[in-house]
């Protein structure tokens, strides 16, 4: 492909439709390093601004990563997560990723008015409280915050979650099965403890997920979720309006 200087497209957009080709198409692999920046410039008659502007857009999108003194590279793509009721356990094996799941916190405690309300429960009634780093190939993606009515899961804080799903712990030990959710998502700056947690730069941008799960109509968990931003995008598929 070549930049037609005829074209009512912008330059920076058409360079970009060259990259994302080479980095998205068959010509490059996760990793490899794309052309300097003087060299696209050469090679498409582009000023190094152009240039520059077309690469900070691709690093900013997670496309493509820097590494001071030595060039730009391809990112590896994000991970598309569905939205569904899925447990981060059953998604990540069904990506061929091996999950894991570390207790940052757990303990017994009555839940505050926010919760409470969440979970459809008086304020003071006892709640699990279980905040987790969520890992894919021992890499840290999420950390998670769930809350959980004792009535559910009475003994839940004696079974080690180290590497199990809390979804299909509560089917196996508790018979409760989850049938329904309802969940927000938006787009937030990671707070620092998390970004440690997650090995991120302070004020990278996270998926923040509120999730509440149901099950027979009654609210069994209220969840807080932090996604990196720079590992996962959302997917869904899209039905007409009718
Ligand atoms: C998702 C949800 C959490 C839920 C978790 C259960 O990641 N965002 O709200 O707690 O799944 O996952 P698992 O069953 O692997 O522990």
């Amino acid at each position: 492909m070549a930049i037609d200087p005829a074209s009512p497209i912008p330059k920076y957009s058409q360079l970009r439709e060259i990259l994302l080709d080479l980095i998205e198409g068959s010509g490059l692999v996760v990793d490899d390093a794309i052309p300097s920046e003087r060299e696209l410039g050469t090679e498409y008659g582009l000023s190094r601004m152009t240039v520059r502007q077309t690469i900070d857009q691709l690093v900013a999108e997670g496309k493509l990563y820097r590494v001071p003194g030595k060039g730009t590279f391809v990112a590896r793509p994000k991970i598309a997560m569905a939205l569904a009721l899925a447990s981060f356990t059953h998604d990540m094996r069904q990506r061929g990723f091996t999950p894991g799941s570390r207790d940052i916190l757990r303990r017994i405690e009555p839940a505050g008015g926010h919760a409470a309300r969440m979970l459809d429960l008086p304020p003071g009634t006892r709640v699990h409280h279980i905040q987790r780093l969520r890992t894919a190939d021992d890499e840290p993606m999420a950390v998670e915050r769930s809350t959980i009515p004792l009535s559910f899961a009475p003994d839940l804080d004696t079974h080690s979650l180290a590497g199990r799903s809390l979804y299909q712990l509560l089917e196996e030990e508790y018979g409760v099965l989850l049938d329904s959710g309802e969940q927000t998502i938006e787009a937030a700056i990671c707070d620092p403890t998390d970004a440690k947690l997650l090995r991120l730069p302070p004020g990278s941008p996270v998926l923040l997920m509120q999730r509440r799960s149901f099950s027979n109509g009654r609210c069994v968990e209220v969840a807080t979720s932090s996604y990196r931003g720079d590992r996962y995008q959302l997917q869904t598929a899209l039905d007409p309006r009718r």
